[in-house]
């Protein structure tokens, strides 16, 4: 146990005695007086050490030292960096006019995202829990780090919002489209659509607590997109949504048999899907004053081509998607041309399979060149109409 443990635990003893046993106010951190007060992270740790002795390792409980260091420090910054920095001195907080007290309120504390926790730390009703983008918003937002602003932007933030123009959105659906959803504890047999609120917000992807990834992901990048961008293991006689990640591996097309299957190069980048669709680039990159990128909007980007392709201007580099929509259309035309006893045949489900699964990737082969090309290619050679 660390020394910070030790005067977690003798704060709770001291706070918890103070509130059961005094009703005069006495203690400058919780005059019992009814006012909400921010209590600090020292207090909630001695009680919620797991989480606590996650939280210790992030960027968030050392936010202060950081902005110290920076040398660039002016009073407006600290409002992002500390505990409570509203100018009310009855809330407890970064401002509280007794320096003792303030001290312990530096850098994003539980506070921060939970709210004031002296009511909870008295009645130990469970604490507010909050999903919404807009916590993490408060802060992560402006021409520095605008990616509460990006994400607004993006489709994940508008995932929830299928249910009020698709009728086949329901419950189910959810798994992929909604935070609250993916973070039940557990879903009555009789939930509705309407009972779920939030998109896919930030703490899908990040860990709140945890950093034992970088950036405090929930997964790898990889495993993290292909959670949902999946074809969730759809065969010949399905139909494939949302492939992306399937197709990216090299996986989840029908195989013809005798056949090796090859990847594009991409296939094996260490950040895989971010490479491309999470560019980033720091506030004034070239000097002028331009907001920084923080990749949140997650839309490809040609200067993330750039970076290995130098002479790009659109991702139809090589002409790899003209040649793939080449494909494409002599696949269909074939399909368009089978009849009704081809139909029944094997050949024609694993030809029409190929063709929906690539065209449902949505973009016309970049993610796997080689293995968009060969599965099309094949199912051109294997299915014949009107044999
Ligand atoms: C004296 C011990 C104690 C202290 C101090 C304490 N908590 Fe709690 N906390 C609890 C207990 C007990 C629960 C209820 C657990 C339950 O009912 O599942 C709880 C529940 C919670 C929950 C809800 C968990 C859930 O799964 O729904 C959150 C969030 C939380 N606390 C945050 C905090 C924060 C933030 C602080 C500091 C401001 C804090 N707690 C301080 C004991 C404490
Ligand atoms: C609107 C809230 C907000 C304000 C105001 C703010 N910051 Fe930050 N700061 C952040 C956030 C959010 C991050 C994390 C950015 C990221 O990783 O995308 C951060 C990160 C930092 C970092 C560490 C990361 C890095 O870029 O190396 C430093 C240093 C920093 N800020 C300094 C400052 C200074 C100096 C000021 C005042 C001029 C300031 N901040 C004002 C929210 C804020
Ligand atoms: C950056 C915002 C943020 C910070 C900082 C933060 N939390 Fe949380 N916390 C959340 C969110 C969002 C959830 C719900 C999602 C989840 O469980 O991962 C959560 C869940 C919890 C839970 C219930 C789930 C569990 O893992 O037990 C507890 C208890 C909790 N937080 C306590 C704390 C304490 C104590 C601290 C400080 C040491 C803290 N949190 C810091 C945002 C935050
Ligand atoms: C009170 C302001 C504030 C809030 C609220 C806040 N953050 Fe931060 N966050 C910061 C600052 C400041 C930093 C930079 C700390 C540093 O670099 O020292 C940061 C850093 C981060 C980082 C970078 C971690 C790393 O390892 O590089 C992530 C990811 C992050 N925050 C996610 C979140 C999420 C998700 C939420 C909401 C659940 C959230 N933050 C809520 C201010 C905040
Ligand atoms: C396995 C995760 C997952 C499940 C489950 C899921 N979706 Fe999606 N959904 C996605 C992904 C990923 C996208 C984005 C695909 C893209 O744009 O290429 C998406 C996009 C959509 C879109 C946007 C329009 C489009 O097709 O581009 C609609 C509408 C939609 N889903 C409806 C549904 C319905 C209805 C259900 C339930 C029957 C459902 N989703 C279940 C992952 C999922
Ligand atoms: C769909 C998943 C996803 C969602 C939703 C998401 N992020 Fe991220 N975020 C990532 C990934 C992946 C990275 C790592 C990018 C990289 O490696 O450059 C990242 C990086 C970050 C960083 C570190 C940036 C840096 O370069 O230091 C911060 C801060 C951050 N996210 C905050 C947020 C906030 C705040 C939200 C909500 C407004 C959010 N993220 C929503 C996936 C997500
Ligand atoms: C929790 C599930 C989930 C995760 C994790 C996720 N996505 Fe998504 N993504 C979706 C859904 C659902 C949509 C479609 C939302 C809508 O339009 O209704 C989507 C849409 C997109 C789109 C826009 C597609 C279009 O047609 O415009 C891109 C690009 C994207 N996601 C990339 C990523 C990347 C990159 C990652 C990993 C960093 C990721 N996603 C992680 C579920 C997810
Ligand atoms: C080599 C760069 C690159 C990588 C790596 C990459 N993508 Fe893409 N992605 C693109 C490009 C370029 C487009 C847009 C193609 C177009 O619109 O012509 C795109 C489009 C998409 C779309 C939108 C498809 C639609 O229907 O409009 C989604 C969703 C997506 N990618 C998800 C992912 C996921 C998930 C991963 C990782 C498994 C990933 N991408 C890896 C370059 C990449
Ligand atoms: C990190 C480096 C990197 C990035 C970023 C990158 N590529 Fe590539 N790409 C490669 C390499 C390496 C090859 C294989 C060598 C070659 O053919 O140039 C390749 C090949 C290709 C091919 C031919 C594939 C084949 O197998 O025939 C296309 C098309 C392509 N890239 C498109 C894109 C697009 C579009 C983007 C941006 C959205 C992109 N690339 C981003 C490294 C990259």
């Amino acid at each position: 146990m660390t020394i910070r443990n030790y005067f977690a635990i003798i704060l709770v003893i001291i706070v918890i005695g103070i509130m059961s046993a005094c009703n005069s106010g006495t203690s400058p951190l919780h005059p019992d007086d009814g006012i909400l007060r921010f209590v600090s992270a020292d207090i909630c740790m001695g009680c919620h050490q797991r989480v606590g002795n996650e939280w210790i390792r992030t960027k968030h409980a050392d936010a202060l030292p950081a902005l110290e260091s920076s040398g660039f420090v002016s009073s407006s910054c600290y409002v992002c960096h500390v505990v409570s920095l509203d100018g009310n001195p009855a809330n407890s907080g970064y401002d509280d006019p007794d320096p003792t007290v303030a001290t312990r309120f530096g850098g994003v504390q539980c506070e921060n995202c939970h709210g004031a926790g002296s009511s909870h730390i008295a009645t130990l009703i469970p604490h507010n829990i909050n999903l919404d983008a807009a916590v993490c918003g408060s802060c992560h937002t402006d021409v520095h780090h605008p990616t509460y602003d990006e994400w607004q932007t993006s489709a994940h933030a508008r995932a929830i919002n299928e249910r009020d123009t698709n009728t086949h959105f329901g419950v189910a659906c959810l798994e992929c489209h909604s935070a609250d959803y993916i973070f039940a504890d557990s879903v009555p047999e009789n939930a509705s659509v309407n009972d779920f609120q939030f998109s896919i917000t930030c703490v899908v992807c990040h860990d709140p607590h945890d950093n034992d990834n970088e950036f405090q992901l929930r997964k790898k990048p990889l495993d993290l997109c292909y959670q949902c961008h999946t074809s969730e293991g759809a065969v010949p006689g399905m139909s494939p949504h949302h492939p992306n990640g399937d197709i990216y591996q090299g996986l989840g097309g029908y195989e013809y048999p005798n056949h090796q299957y090859e990847n594009s190069a991409h296939s094996s980048f260490e950040e895989a899907c971010v490479t491309c669709h999470m560019w980033t680039a720091p506030f004034s990159a070239t000097g002028s004053g331009e907001n920084a990128i923080s990749g949140h909007t997650f839309l490809p980007r040609i200067e993330a081509c750039n970076e290995c392709h130098p002479d790009a201007t659109d991702f139809n580099i090589y002409g790899a998607q003209t040649e793939i929509q080449g494909l494409i259309d002599e696949l269909t035309a074939e399909l368009d041309a089978a009849t009704a006893n081809d139909k029944q045949t094997v050949s024609y489900q694993n030809a029409k399979f190929n063709r929906d699964f690539i065209v449902a990737d949505g973009t016309r082969g970049v993610h796997n060149v080689k293995y968009a090309r060969a599965l099309l290619q094949d199912s051109i050679d294997d299915f014949e109409p009107g044999s």
